[in-house]
């Protein structure tokens, strides 16, 4: 580490003792953010840790819905967001859009993947995240529901419970996800013929058909470090290698393709998180209503867990 991140490092450490602050890093962070977070994980449990925390400040290097998650769940404390960060998968959803959905298929609960804003997220019956998916879809009574933005985690939750699914919008998706291909997984399995494919579902369904296992982040960590293989090829932003290579030394990991980078994960940086600390950078601030109605979705969510 160069001597200026080791200057920010020291001072981010005293600023949040000062500040009584936690740092939450998501699992795509780059190295030098999940080495200075308090915890770091995938977003539902960067949720539950957000309802957990003593703290006064929470730092949320991330993306914006995630932030705002944490907000909902904690409206009194200070919620940070080091960077403007946003995320292209939750733009592609409106609240407009939810509504002109629900008035068409009435009593159909709405399911949100927890990657939306919490404009939307006020709307729905339900939240989710890639960990409890299927959890949350099958434990509803309604044999249809409405589920968005990503339409790949609905047709997996449609696949895995057997529900009719109406996703909304109907193609949303996660560009940096969506792009890993057939030939990216099949091309490195052809160079490591023993690795285990491990991937996350917000790929595409015929991805998931290649892999020996699809789960969140989070779950996709468990299963190599419970695996007794030693090889793992893994289709999902690459920034999750990093914990990977960090927590289990003793194993290959390696990326179904070079190019899942997610750059609103990447723009994070240890001067960001300082300025963050420092000068109270960026403030979530949410309309009081829209966190109350969206809370009733994440807590039905936090319960099952
Ligand atoms: P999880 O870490 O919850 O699996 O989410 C993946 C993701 O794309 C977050 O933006
Ligand atoms: Fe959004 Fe995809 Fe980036 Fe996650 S990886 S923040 S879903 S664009």
């Amino acid at each position: 580490m160069d001597i200026i991140n080791e200057m920010y490092v020291k001072k981010i450490k005293e600023l949040k003792e000062e500040k009584n602050a936690i740092i939450l890093a998501h699992n795509y962070q780059r190295p030098e953010i999940q080495d200075i977070a308090d915890f770091v994980g995938d977003s539902l449990g960067l949720s539950i840790e957000a309802g957990k925390t003593k703290a006064d400040v929470i730092v949320f290097c991330g993306v914006d819905f995630m932030a705002e998650t944490a907000k909902i769940i904690n409206p009194k404390k200070m919620v940070l967001i080091p960077e403007k960060a946003l995320c292209p998968m939750a733009m592609m959803l409106s609240p407009e859009q939810i509504r002109e959905v629900a008035v068409k298929h009435q009593s159909v609960p709405v399911v949100l993947y927890v990657n939306t804003h919490a404009s939307c997220k006020a709307l729905a019956d339900y939240a989710c995240t890639s960990a409890n998916a299927v959890k949350v879809v099958d434990s509803i009574k309604s044999d249809t529901v409405i589920f968005g933005p990503d339409a790949n985690l609905a047709e997996y939750a449609r696949r895995k419970t057997k529900k009719n699914i109406i996703p909304i919008p109907e193609y949303g998706m996660c560009p940096v996800h969506h792009q890993i291909s057939t030939s990216d997984v099949n091309r490195a399995k052809n160079l490591h013929e023993n690795a285990i494919i491990v991937v996350h579902p917000e790929t595409r369904p015929e991805i998931w058909e290649l892999a020996d296992y699809v789960g969140s982040t989070e779950q996709m960590i468990k299963y190599c470090k419970n695996s007794p293989g030693k090889e793992f090829i893994i289709g999902t932003e690459n920034g999750i290698l990093y914990r990977m290579k960090k927590e289990m030394p003793e194993k290959e990991f390696y990326p179904a393709s070079d190019t899942a980078i997610c750059t609103n994960m990447k723009m994070t940086t240890l001067e960001s998180v300082f300025n963050s600390l420092k000068y109270n950078k960026f403030e979530i601030n949410l309309d009081e209503e829209v966190m109350n109605n969206a809370r009733k979705g994440i807590e039905r969510m936090l319960e099952m867990v």
